[in-house]
């Protein structure tokens, strides 16, 4: 197939996309190709006029009176906007904090729920933070920690087996782990399950409800495009809400925070995880990037970012095969999440030098480049833009 049947094909499916209207709630500049809302996500205009009136009206005007009309309420609030996007319930997500700290609390919970058993089973390819933290946490209980790969998760798992965590969509590769089987083989030999979805929320539909799972986490500032350094949220099963126990014990997850009583007494349900104050400004810009989502479904997101990835890699078989490019993502669209990514061995000056031209990916050491696709804001045509760009690389 040639580049301008490729072209033609772009401007059709784009014509054709029903989220197409999307891209225009974006302030995404004229002169960039953005393939890293996997990272970070780009600025939404609501983020900019939302987070303008916070600035100049509840901040400046209204002062400290703010924090009861409005920013109290926040972390509960934005936790409900994300819930249907991980498919959970209401009042069982929190928006606070980053996914480690999150991470931390979620497992130091469940491990205090399971007493007695003597390890933590983690995907050994898990993104490092996930693994330094499953790694404090098994120190701190004196826990042994079993880091395998996915496929190998399921057989680690034993009645030594406090809980499981891993990480839905591999942040290399886009593999997504089989949920279902690995929640299950965790629940059969009684341990509890912490699913990071970091690359999930937002870009590929999740049912915590459905599958059943304990624990989860993820970020605001991917795929949910809250802006850089925004909250990352947590979810505990509504089974587990009054059981699990918050080990970082902070005056926003007491019962009453404003009675300032010396002993901590937890909040009920999923506001116990909270630990201080929240960082208004990233809560608000995450808030408004949210309202995005209200009128979307998943399906349709994760329909058009499989027609992303799927036509990229088509035009990836016709003209960038064999031009030292080596495909690390599931070729089946079912498995792969939001984002491909290739092998090459100057991998890191390629990305440097698309950059110059304004094409953002990013690279991964040793010799990664990711290139995140999000059904928000992304087309066909900026796909073949950037397989145009690789596929000159020899002139770069
Ligand atoms: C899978 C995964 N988990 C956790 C994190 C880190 O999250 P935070 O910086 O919010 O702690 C990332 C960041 O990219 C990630 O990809």
């Amino acid at each position: 197939m040639s580049w301008s049947t490729f072209a033609d094909r772009a401007v059709a499916l784009d014509a054709a996309d029903s989220l197409a209207h999307l891209r225009l709630l974006f302030d995404i500049p004229k002169d960039v190709v953005y393939f890293d809302g996997n990272s970070l996500g780009p600025m939404t205009i609501r983020s900019r006029e939302v987070l303008d009136h916070t600035i100049n009206v509840e901040w400046r005007e209204r002062l400290i009176r703010s924090w009861n009309e409005d920013w109290l309420a926040m972390p509960l609030r934005i936790g409900n906007k994300i819930a249907p996007i991980i498919g959970a319930v209401t009042d069982t997500v929190i928006a606070c904090d980053n996914t480690s700290i999150n991470l931390h609390k979620a497992l130091m919970a469940a491990v205090a729920l399971r007493p007695g058993r003597t390890e933590i089973v983690i995907d050994i390819n898990n993104f490092p933070t996930d693994i330094y933290i499953a790694q404090s946490v098994a120190d701190q209980h004196g826990l042994q920690l079993v880091a395998v790969p996915a496929e190998e998760i399921a057989n680690a798992i034993s009645e030594r087996t406090a809980v499981v965590t891993a990480t839905h969509v591999d942040y290399r590769s886009a593999n997504i782990l089989d949920s279902a089987t690995i929640t299950r083989v965790a629940h059969q030999h009684g341990a509890l399950m912490v699913w990071d979805l970091a690359h999930t929320t937002g870009a590929v539909p999740f049912n915590a409800v459905e599958l059943d799972i304990d624990f989860a986490v993820g970020c605001g500032y991917k795929y949910l495009n809250g802006g850089p350094g925004a909250p990352a949220f947590m979810y505990v099963a509504p089974r587990l809400l009054e059981s699990a126990s918050q080990p970082l014990q902070g005056w926003w997850g007491h019962a009453l925070p404003f009675e300032f009583e010396l002993a901590y007494r937890p909040a009920d349900g999923i506001s116990r995880f909270l630990t201080g104050t929240a960082n208004v400004l990233s809560m608000k810009s995450l808030e408004a990037a949210l309202e995005i989502f209200d009128n979307v479904s998943m399906d349709d997101v994760r329909a058009k970012n499989q027609s992303l990835t799927s036509f990229f890699l088509e035009i990836y078989d016709e003209f960038l095969v064999g031009q030292g490019f080596d495909l690390r993502s599931p070729r089946d669209p079912d498995v792969r999440g939001s984002h491909v990514a290739l092998g090459y061995s100057d991998g890191k000056v390629l990305v440097e030098t698309l950059a110059t031209q304004g094409i953002l990916a990013d690279f991964r050491p040793p010799d990664l480049i990711r290139v995140g696709f999000s059904a928000l804001y992304n087309t066909h045509r900026d796909a073949l833009e950037l397989a145009k760009h690789l596929s000159h690389i020899d002139l770069l």
